[in-house]
């Protein structure tokens, strides 16, 4: 019995030193120290043995019992450490991977063409103003001259905010004129860039909101001259020297005289094809000499000082300037679109 326990304990202890997983493990724990393993069998064989026998091989028992859970318990925490490193190993971060770039967007072509614009007027010393786009009908329309019943204050072309329509979406970037005629001191340069809104359903030309860039000059004997030179000049700047222009009479209730200016085409150079529709010139903004009521109601005496003021659409400048043929790729912001600016 002796020779058993030596053999079962020596056989046991290899057998743990070789084991490679936890499941193996458990095998030779039930083989060894089962309710039905090796030690169990050699210890029910305990009560055949003489008497004297029996206290020196019971504690020869329990020593290899004790000596082979000892052994399981180590090789077991011995295995899991093993596992844990393994687990570490494998879910192991490397940090010095290079990471993957965000894209990153691209400069809309409309702004370069703002950019263009504020950087020439600003060399002519105008300041540039920025307004709410949540608008009082009062700038919008009564103290640019246009009064109750005048037909751009229909409710089929403007957003109200109010059953009196006395709130609104601004409908142009005119009423920068009053609040800068109301805040500032004389004599006034001022460009006012920014969003307006309108009743128009999207097409190739048309879009709910659009940007328009609104200027003004106010000062002693300032006159339509100084209008056409400036004018002139940024066109020159903008669009190439030697850009002709040519000044057409139009109505706007803020200006008395009041005209248009266009460009000469310049894909034909004015003889007239698709891009001017047969025109020869293609429109580009509303201008005029401030209306001496208007310069009146925001306190500015006429009869001292006069002024100019235009207003021109900034996505059909910037669709002009970059020869994009269609309004609605200016929202529609791909960076595949944008990317070629
Ligand atoms: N506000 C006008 C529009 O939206 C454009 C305009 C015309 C502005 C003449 C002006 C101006 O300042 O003098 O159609």
């Amino acid at each position: 019995m002796k020779e058993q326990l030596a053999k079962i304990r020596s056989e046991a202890l290899a057998a743990f030193a070789s084991v490679k997983t936890p499941s193996e493990l458990d095998a030779l724990r039930v083989q060894y120290l089962g309710k039905k393993g090796e030690l169990t069998a050699v210890l029910k064989q305990m009560g055949k043995l003489p008497p004297e026998e029996r206290p020196a091989m019971g504690q020869l028992a329990n020593e290899v019992r004790a000596a082979l859970e000892e052994a399981l318990e180590r090789t077991g925490k011995a295995l899991e450490a093993a596992a844990l490193e393994e687990r570490l190993k494998k879910e192991a971060v490397d940090v010095t991977v290079p990471g993957r770039a965000p894209k990153i967007g691209h400069r809309h072509p409309m702004y370069t063409a703002l950019d263009e614009i504020k950087e020439i007027f600003i060399g002519m010393g105008f300041t540039v103003l920025d307004g709410p786009e949540v608008e009082l009908a009062t700038y919008n329309f009564d103290k640019l001259n246009a009064g109750e019943g005048h037909p751009s204050r229909d409710w089929s072309d403007t957003f109200y905010f109010d059953k009196d329509s006395r709130v609104m979406l601004r409908s142009q970037t005119s009423p920068m004129q009053v609040r800068a005629m109301e805040t500032m001191e004389l004599p006034i340069r001022i460009i006012a860039p920014g969003r307006v809104y309108r009743k128009d359903e999207v097409d190739a030309t048309h879009s709910p909101m659009f940007h328009q860039v609104e200027g003004m000059v106010i000062d002693k004997n300032v006159t339509m001259a100084d209008l056409k030179g400036t004018l002139n000049t940024v066109v020159e700047q903008l669009y190439g020297k030697g850009t002709k222009t040519r000044f057409r009479p139009h109505h706007f209730p803020f200006t008395e005289p009041s005209c248009e200016m266009d460009v000469q085409c310049h894909k034909c150079g004015g003889v007239g094809c698709p891009t001017c529709k047969g025109e020869g010139w293609i429109e580009l903004l509303g201008a005029g000499m401030i209306h001496p009521k208007v310069l009146e109601m925001s306190g500015i005496d006429p009869n001292v000082y006069s002024g100019w003021a235009f207003g021109i659409g900034l996505e059909r400048t910037a669709m002009r300037r970059f020869k994009i043929a269609d309004l609605r790729l200016i929202f529609e912001n791909d960076v595949r679109f944008l990317e070629q600016f």
